[in-house]
């Protein structure tokens, strides 16, 4: 499919968003891909009004929409920051990996407009939300999740990832898989959404260097201090998301007694002391396998090792979780962790240090959180 715009005011070569649908495997989803006018999405959001508003991100605000056929459709605008091109940015970003692909664990594109300097995106609307809104949201806000919701879920969100990794060509590296770009459907179906950071591996590359970017807490420690990005860069977050499915707690708890606990820390914690399913979310109360339920959290802890060759790729998690490869046995080594921006900051520091008094030069990655 081949777009009749062309990005000429960000530094995004206008081949970026030139896409070719012969160039994907893949399902396609170019049959429905469509332009849309900004009249159109105007009507049917109802002038973007704050009753409609869904939700909101770094990116801009989310609105639910009716098109005049009748679909509900939600619609992402995205607000441009002419300094940094930032909305236009993940606008590419966002085409560039969605627009002609296809799986039922990935949320579908249903279209964009460009309207003068604004950006819109236009996607199937998700009737649950997100997990971050369910899951760990306001009490007003959750569900209960079973544990048979939280098994498909798990196994839903890495079937998404490993087609995105290992299936798709060029394959998509999604850069910030976390609680609420996890959208959920009317049957609670997982949908991974939210592809603005996203970056495609070309040429069989194994890595892109880029400036860092994602969220604090779910980044793996390696790609934060480096910016050396791999597919084993989104496993780690997609540890930190496991970790948070079985235990229903956020990757960080804040408590004035004891300050902060890590998520990742706590399970390790367990796993040492031979007591993992001490993690399991209390709301499951007894109602759930417990081999499996400890399973899916060694998995969690497998997907965060500090050690990136540890990690397992995306469809042998996918094996892992529904019990084709047996990991009863397999041993579990240290996790990798940043605990926040300041640890990112001083490692990097002293890299660079290292690499200046080693090769004379200094390198020092733009470190960038949204
Ligand atoms: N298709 C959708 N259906 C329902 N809600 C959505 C949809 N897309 C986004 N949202 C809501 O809007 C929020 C922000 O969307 P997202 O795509 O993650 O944008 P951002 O880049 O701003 O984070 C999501 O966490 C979710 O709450
Ligand atoms: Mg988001």
């Amino acid at each position: 499919m081949k777009f009749p715009f062309c990005c000429s005011s960000c530094s995004i070569s206008a081949s970026e968003i030139t896409i070719d649908s012969t160039s994907r495997q893949g399902e396609q989803n170019d049959q429905n891909f469509r332009v849309f006018t900004y009249n159109e999405l105007k009507t049917a959001t109802h002038g973007f009004s704050a009753s409609n508003k869904i939700g909101a991100g770094a990116s801009g605000s989310v609105y639910k929409g009716w098109l005049r056929d009748g679909t509900i459709v939600a619609v992402k605008v995205l607000s441009i920051e002419l300094e940094s091109m930032r909305g236009e940015r993940e606008f590419v970003s966002e085409l560039s990996a969605l627009s002609n692909i296809k799986h039922e664990n990935l949320v579908t594109l249903r279209g964009c407009c460009i309207d003068g300097a604004n950006r819109y995106l236009v996607y199937d609307y998700m009737e649950n939300n997100s997990l971050a809104h369910r899951l760990l949201g306001k009490e007003q806000n959750r569900l209960k999740f079973s544990w048979e919701t939280r098994r498909d879920i798990s196994v839903g969100v890495a079937r998404g990832l490993a087609y995105l990794h290992e299936e798709v060509e060029p394959h998509i590296l999604h850069r910030d898989i976390k609680a609420s770009n996890i959208l959920l459907d009317q049957n609670l179906s997982p949908k991974v959404a939210d592809f603005g950071l996203s970056r495609l591996l070309r040429d069989n590359r194994s890595h892109i260097s880029t400036r860092v970017a994602g969220t604090v807490g779910y980044l793996a420690p390696e790609y934060a201090i480096t910016g050396h990005l791999t597919r084993k860069s989104d496993i780690y977050s997609f540890g930190v998301l496991l970790l948070e499915i079985i235990s229903g707690r956020p990757f960080v708890v804040f408590d004035l007694e004891q300050g902060e606990h890590y998520l990742v820390q706590k399970a390790w914690q367990l796993y040492n002391d031979n007591n993992l399913v001490r993690l399991v979310d209390p709301e499951l109360d007894v109602n759930y396998p417990e081999a499996e339920a400890v399973q899916f959290l060694k998995v969690g802890l497998l997907c965060v090792q500090e050690n990136v060759r540890l990690r397992p790729i995306m469809s042998t998690a996918v094996k892992m979780l529904t019990g084709e490869i047996d990991i009863r046995d397999v041993h579990i080594s240290q996790p990798g962790f940043v605990s926040d921006l300041m640890d990112i900051k001083l490692v990097q520091q002293m890299l660079s240090q290292t690499i200046s008094c080693s090769s004379g030069t200094t390198s020092q990655s733009t470190t960038s959180f949204y």
